[in-house]
């Protein structure tokens, strides 16, 4: 004799486990969007010309021939999942020869890194921290500073100033990048 109750028990089941695959399927449906959004910056091309791009620092009218100069170096930064507009990312001290040309050094002392300063009374640029000093073209004149202030690429386009800021490794004569 069968059982009247096992085929409404059996109904039940087979309800209940499509009513899981289901929300299983409409679950996984709605999360591949959301999924998308948070890898897709992992998928994202790096954008090295970005990072390479040089960064205007005023017109050649606002620099004197023959004085340093500090200015800020800035740009927007992006990373995988931001993007931060006006970040100041380092400093560089120019400045304007008779030619023409310019001359950019990085403000980064290359001893420890402390910032270095122009010192107007001796016509040089002097770091507070151990006392190296630098000629205006960037070479070493004293101080335990192992090599001279780190040149910048400079880029003239029109009126427009333009640095390619670099940043290096401090503590060592030879000048590798960061
Ligand atoms: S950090 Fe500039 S001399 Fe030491």
């Amino acid at each position: 004799m069968s059982d009247p109750s096992a085929a409404p028990s059996t109904r039940r089941g087979f309800l209940g486990a499509l009513t899981v695959l289901l929300g299983g399927a409409i679950a996984a449906l709605a999360s591949v969007p959301v999924l998308g959004s948070l890898f897709s910056p992992l998928r994202a091309p790096s954008r090295p010309e970005a990072e390479d791009a040089p960064i205007p620092v005023g017109s050649v009218s606002e620099f004197t021939v023959g004085v340093p100069r500090r200015v800020e170096l800035i740009r927007s930064v992006t990373d995988a999942w931001s993007r931060s507009d006006a970040t100041t990312v380092g400093a560089a001290w120019v400045t304007r020869n008779a030619d023409g040309t310019f001359i950019a050094l990085s403000t980064i002392c290359p001893h420890l890194g402390c910032g270095v300063n122009l010192d107007k009374q001796r016509n040089t640029f002097a770091c507070p921290c151990h006392t190296s000093a630098f000629s205006l073209a960037g070479s070493r004149e004293a101080g335990p500073a192992p090599r001279g202030m780190d040149p910048l690429k400079v880029e003239v386009r029109g009126e427009q100033v333009l640095i390619h800021y670099k940043r290096f490794k401090q503590g060592i004569p030879e000048r590798e990048v960061v």
